[in-house]
């Protein structure tokens, strides 16, 4: 059978603005600074690069590596790379993941969707009860269900247009209009009276806090943050050009990604303790989830230009997640055009209603389905727990060991090295080598153990 040509990124600048797209998202607005908060401040940051360095940018490169050579969905990339192997159904896997993150992550992106339509008609300008009005729109039946699926719908509406007219144009435009808003909202932050305490925190490090779960809780951030483990960088590598540099690259986009959560911590963590100093309240930065939502909304009632504040924050919230959104639909989206040989609108419309009806379930368990529970768990948290914490390193971990172990090493330094012709030291891509088959496939596999017997 021939096979079409596959659609491939326009530009590099393109190409990298959309994973970071990806990488960029409510994990770093809506996570990080919280997980920060409960994690010892700048500690958890220190422990965070030491394994986005060490275990999360050798998975990037596998996932990268193999998602070029294979040059389709994750289902077939494997299968291409080792034809008639069972390691396809681990590329299946990776889709499944994918469509599990998207149907709770579209809940909270609805929830963004909604704080922007309220702060835009000023709800945020008086003090109110702010833990109230959350914990009320949450568990009501429709509200949230309603703008779950909003944005679904308008996550499925850019993913239409396929990967230039689509993924690429909209994530250029969303990624460059997110930094410009969190810079302002940044200097807005900053410039609060008392606001230094909150830049002290964050800068220096509490060691007290920092235990066995503080690692387990620093390397699921940095899989979920760099959306490594589940497909979405080895989908979005499908399209790229045989010329770009795998590593640089890889680097490129981890290092804005933990750019951008310092900077998005930057806006909320000052600010919480200016208006708590200034109420004379002990700030809480540790607020959990409920950060974004409940302590922000009363942050900005009390500050000068606080409704402007407010709505550039929620927008930005609102680019990020969809940016994110659209690379965990695009994997899902690839898969049933290239294995279900549908056309690319009715791959949308499947996914909107599979990822539909079970983001329901993830929404309503804030309400009527509380009493509801999987292992102990409500179905959003089961969703977000199972593939955080398991499906993404458990992926990540597969991923290094495919490309480690099943790749031959003249293939990978191959593929590394774009065939010899980009100048990489012969130490730099052995020493990636190395991390890729050894050192990020034990460490990944020592953290898990140690979840289990702790
Ligand atoms: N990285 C995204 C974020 O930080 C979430 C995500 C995870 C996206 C996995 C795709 C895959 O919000």
């Amino acid at each position: 059978m021939v096979r079409k040509p596959r659609e491939t990124f326009g530009s590099r600048m393109g190409m990298l603005l959309a994973m970071a797209g990806s990488a960029i998202g409510l994990g770093n607005i809506w996570r990080f600074p919280y997980m920060m908060g409960k994690n010892g401040g700048a500690a958890f940051i220190l422990l965070y690069v030491i394994m986005l360095v060490v275990l999360c940018l050798p998975v990037m490169v596998s996932e990268y590596l193999i998602g070029r050579r294979g040059e389709s969905n994750p289902f077939s990339s494997f299968d291409r790379l080792a034809p008639g192997s069972k390691w396809r159904w681990i590329g299946f896997l990776a889709v499944l993941a994918s469509a599990c993150i998207l149907s709770f992550y579209c809940v909270v992106g609805g929830w963004s969707v909604k704080y922007l339509a309220d702060s835009c008609i000023l709800a945020f300008s008086d003090e109110g009860d702010y833990a109230l009005s959350f914990g009320s729109f949450i568990s009501n039946p429709w509200k949230p269900l309603l703008y779950t699926l909003i944005f679904l719908a308008l996550t499925g509406a850019i993913i239409v247009f396929g990967v230039r007219k689509g993924i690429e144009r909209m994530s250029k435009v969303m990624i460059t209009m997110l930094f410009v808003i969190i810079v302002m909202v940044v200097v807005r932050s900053l410039t609060l009276p008392g606001a230094i305490e909150g830049v002290k925190y964050m800068f220096v490090p509490d060691f007290t806090k920092v235990t066995a779960d503080t690692c387990i809780a620093a390397m699921g951030q940095a899989f979920f943050s760099l959306s490594i483990g589940c497909g979405t960088i080895l989908t979005y590598a499908s399209y790229v050009k045989k010329d770009e540099n795998i590593l640089a690259s890889s680097a490129w986009v981890s290092f804005f990604d933990t750019m951008f959560a310092i900077i998005a911590g930057l806006a909320i963590i000052p600010a919480v303790y200016a208006i708590a100093y200034m109420n004379g309240v002990e700030p809480d930065v540790s607020a959990g989830p409920g950060l974004v939502f409940i302590t922000l909304p009363g942050v900005f009632s009390q500050m000068p230009l606080g409704n402007l504040a407010a709505i550039l924050f929620f927008l930005a919230l609102l680019l990020a997640a969809v940016t994110s959104a659209i690379s965990l639909m695009e994997v899902v989206v690839a898969f049933i055009i290239e294995e279900m040989h549908r056309s690319r609108k009715k791959a949308v419309a499947l996914c909107f209603l599979v990822c539909g009806v079970v983001g329901a379930f993830c929404s309503l368990s804030f309400g009527p389905l509380a009493g509801f529970k999987l292992f102990g768990l409500s179905v959003f948290d089961f969703f977000d727990y199972i593939t955080s914490n398991i499906m993404l390193p458990l992926g990540g971990l597969l991923l290094a060991v495919f490309a480690g172990w099943r790749l031959r090493r003249a293939n990978f330094l191959d593929e590394l090295t774009n065939s010899g012709k980009l100048r990489i030291p012969r130490w730099l891509s052995l020493t990636i080598y190395y991390l890729v088959k050894l050192v990020a496939p034990i460490g990944i596999l020592l953290i898990f153990l140690n979840t289990f017997f702790s």
